[in-house]
C-alpha cells in the first residue's frame, strides 16, 4: 500500500516519524512538494511527488494534512480513483467539503503523539484501509457518526490542555525546589498513570474516585480549592467552546 501525504507541515512530520517508527518502508510514502517535504525526503528516503496530481496518481491512501481553510481547494480537481481512500485530519472540515469522488473520504484526528506511536486516533467512517494506516500511530478508535466524530475531536484540544497542566505542575514543583527534570518526569508519568488506570479498568469512574478521595485527605483538599475556583465548570465551558468552534461557520 502506498501512502501519500498532501500537506507536509507540523502534524504530517509527527505522523511520518510514527510511520517510520512503526516500520513502514519510507519508499512506500509519497509527499506533496511543499512545506517540510523536500527536507524529510532527503533525510529519510520518502518519495517526493512533482505536484498534487502526481501524488494522487501514485497513492492508495492519501492523508490530507493542510490547514482546514485550505482543505476543500487542495483536494478539488485531482484524479481520484474508486479504489482510493482519502483520510482528512483537518479539524472541523466536514466530509461534505471533500470533493474526492469516486474515492472514499474518512475523517481522522491524530495527535502529535503519533510521533511515538501513542496517538489515540478517532476516525469515521470505519474503512479498513484507513484503520490499517492509523493503527501504526497508536490505538485507532472508530466512531459511529460524523456528529460523534465532532464531539470526540474536542479531545484534540484537551490533549493540549493536559500538556499545559503538566507544564504548570512541573514548574510549580520546581519553584518549590524540586529538580526540574525530576518534576517534569514525575508529572508526565502521573498523567499517564491516571489515564492508563481508567482505560484498563472496567470499574465505574465514580467508584474509582470515591475510593481515591479519602475524606479529609490531600486529594479532597485540592479538589475543594479547584471547585471553589470554578475549575470543573470552566473546563466544561472550554469543551463546549471548542465544540462550538468545530461546528461553527468556516
Ligand atoms: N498540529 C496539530 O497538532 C494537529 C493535530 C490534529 C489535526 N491537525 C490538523 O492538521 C492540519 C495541518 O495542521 P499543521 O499544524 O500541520 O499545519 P501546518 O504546519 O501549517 O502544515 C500545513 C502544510 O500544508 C501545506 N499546504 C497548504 N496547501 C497545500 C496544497 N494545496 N498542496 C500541498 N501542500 C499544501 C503547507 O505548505 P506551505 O508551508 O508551503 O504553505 C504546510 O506545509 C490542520 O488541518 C489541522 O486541523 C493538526
Amino acid at each position: 500500500m502506498i501512502v501519500g501525504i498532501l500537506g507536509v507541515g507540523h502534524l504530517a512530520a509527527s505522523m511520518l516519524a510514527g510511520f517510520l517508527r512503526s516500520g513502514l518502508d519510507p519508499a512506500a510514502i509519497v509527499l506533496s512538494p511543499r512545506g517540510k517535504a523536500a527536507a524529510l525526503c532527503a533525510r529519510h528516503g520518502f518519495r517526493l511527488a512533482t505536484d498534487n496530481r502526481d501524488l494522487v496518481e501514485r497513492s492508495d491512501v492519501v492523508i490530507v494534512a493542510v490547514r482546514p481553510a485550505h482543505a476543500p481547494d487542495a483536494v478539488a480537481g485531482l484524479p481520484w480513483r474508486k479504489d482510493q481512500v482519502v483520510v482528512s485530519v483537518c479539524a472541523g472540515v466536514p466530509l461534505s467539503r471533500f470533493a474526492v469522488a469516486p474515492a472514499r473520504a474518512v475523517r481522522a484526528m491524530p495527535f502529535t503523539a503519533s510521533e511515538i506511536c501513542a496517538s489515540p486516533t478517532i476516525y469515521f467512517p470505519d474503512i479498513e484501509q484507513a484503520q490499517a494506516v492509523l493503527d501504526r500511530l497508536g490505538p485507532s478508535i472508530a466512531l459511529a457518526s460524523e456528529t460523534d466524530f465532532e464531539v470526540a475531536t474536542v479531545n484534540a484540544a484537551v490533549y493540549g490542555w493536559v500538556q499545559d497542566l503538566i507544564r504548570k505542575t512541573a514548574e510549580w514543583s520546581s519553584t518549590q525546589g524540586l529538580d526540574p527534570a525530576t518534576g517534569r518526569r514525575l508529572t508526565a508519568l502521573t498523567f499517564v498513570a491516571a489515564g492508563r488506570l481508567i482505560e484498563e479498568k472496567d470499574q465505574p469512574m465514580d467508584q474509582m474516585l470515591e475510593e481515591l478521595v479519602t475524606p479529609g485527605g490531600i486529594t479532597e483538599r485540592g479538589l475543594q480549592v479547584l471547585s471553589a475556583r470554578g475549575v470543573p465548570a470552566a473546563w466544561e465551558e472550554a469543551c463546549t467552546a471548542v465544540l462550538d468552534k468545530l461546528m461553527g461557520p468556516d
